[in-house]
């Protein structure tokens, strides 16, 4: 029988999981290719509710999480714990997506290895490197050791060949985050909490909030929470907030919303957060998933960022940038919810983020190189 391929999906956090879950669908339709699923663990809690939504069981689990965890702990374990898996396993492509710890700490242990890097979601740059912290510099430190890179927009491409990258290494696909929105729109979903429940049944308006940037921590998370709270008084609108669980964030969360009138959740599984977007009139969010899904779903967004690696979405239309500014974040918002023209103006553009067949270019390509590379090696 014809050997497949072994191609190693790598993945850490939830929104790894969910960018990547597609992608791991469509590898498993093609019949040329195995799939071994490597995970870091680096979420240990929000990546393990990504994968029950998606029902995907891991080959590998480097269970790296500790609580409170540096930066120097997280991709130090990842680096050390990797040889063992690629030890038991011949791995003929490694995947990686976005900026994480997990993304570059997998993306060098293969290249130490001499194994192809895939390259998801790469491109991305706002050219400052603290921001965001420290994802800018993982996801070109990403593109470097990567072989292949799916970049989602022109954008991204451009960045890319005027970083010298060869045309022939890149495919824009669109973002893969699309795709696996669309694999939830066909599931039906009973809310486990309460609270939600009633609030998906609420005809006030929902302001649906995200925060977990480092770059914010301490005085820009601050005033960004005291915004909120200031948005939590006006008539008519609810304001729902599922806390990441940084516990820097946590903290500050505490610290400044608890007891109030600011909604605060656990973080939802991902096949209750898509319902709750949807319902949601207004995402306020320092995320870069969510920043392509509230475009995908046509809702307008407030980015709570200094400065976004996804300018497609200012340009299109959806989306505004307040930086951490109390004051602008609250009279943005008050413009949204009261200016019902504005508001219309706001979410009636095309997606800018792609059309939910990114993860089958992606796997195509994938095979098309290793296709490539086993015919140059038998020359
Ligand atoms: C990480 C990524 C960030 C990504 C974000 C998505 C890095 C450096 N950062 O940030 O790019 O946007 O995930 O959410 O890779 N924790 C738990 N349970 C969990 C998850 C986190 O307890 O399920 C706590 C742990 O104490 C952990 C801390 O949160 O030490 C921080 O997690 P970490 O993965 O280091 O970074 P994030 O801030 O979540
Ligand atoms: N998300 C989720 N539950 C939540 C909050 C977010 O499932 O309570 C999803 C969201 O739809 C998006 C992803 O998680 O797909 C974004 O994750 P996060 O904001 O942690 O990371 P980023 O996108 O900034 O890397």
């Amino acid at each position: 029988m014809k050997k497949k391929f072994n191609v190693c999906v790598a993945m850490g956090t939830r929104p790894e999981v969910i960018k990547l879950a597609p992608v791991i669908k469509a590898f498993r339709k093609l019949p040329g290719i195995a799939v071994t699923v490597l995970v870091t663990a680096q979420h240990r809690g929000m990546m393990d509710e990504a994968l029950k939504v998606f029902r995907i069981s891991p080959d590998h689990d480097l269970n790296v999480m500790r609580k409170g965890q540096s930066l120097f702990d997280v991709t130090s374990r990842i680096l050390q714990a990797m040889p063992g898996v690629l030890a038991k396993e011949s791995i003929d492509l490694m995947v990686v997506q976005g900026d994480t710890a997990t993304t570059f700490a997998c993306a060098l242990s293969a290249y130490y290895q001499r194994i192809p890097v895939a390259h998801v979601e790469a491109g991305l740059r706002t050219s400052d490197k603290y921001r965001p912290f420290p994802e800018e510099i993982n996801r070109r430190l990403t593109g470097v050791l990567a072989d292949l890179h799916f970049p989602p927009t022109l954008q991204a491409q451009r960045d890319l060949l005027k970083e010298g990258v060869r045309p022939r290494d890149i495919l824009m696909t669109g973002n893969t985050s699309i795709d696996a929105l669309g694999m939830m729109s066909r599931l039906g979903k009973k809310f486990s909490d309460p609270r939600l429940r009633r609030l998906m049944a609420s005809s006030r308006k929902i302001v649906l909030v995200t925060l977990h940037r480092r770059e914010s921590f301490g005085k820009g998370l601050r005033d960004v929470l005291l915004a909120l709270r200031d948005i939590s008084l006006l008539s008519g609108v609810e304001v729902v907030y599922p806390v990441h669980m940084n516990p820097q964030v946590r903290a500050q969360v505490q610290d400044i919303l608890a007891g109030g009138k600011v909604h605060l959740l656990e973080p939802l599984a991902y096949d209750e957060f898509v319902p709750l977007m949807k319902k949601a009139y207004l995402i306020v969010t320092d995320s870069g998933g969510i920043q392509e899904e509230a475009c995908a779903l046509k809702k307008p967004i407030i980015i709570a960022r200094e400065k976004t690696e996804r300018p497609e979405a200012i340009e299109a239309g959806f989306a505004e940038l307040v930086g951490f500014d109390r004051v602008r974040l609250v009279s943005s918002a008050r413009r949204l919810l009261e200016d019902g023209v504005y508001y219309r103006q706001r979410c009636g553009h095309k997606n800018p983020f792609g059309d939910g067949r990114s993860s089958q270019r992606i796997a195509a390509k994938c095979l098309q190189y290793l296709k490539q590379q086993k015919l140059r090696r038998g020359k």
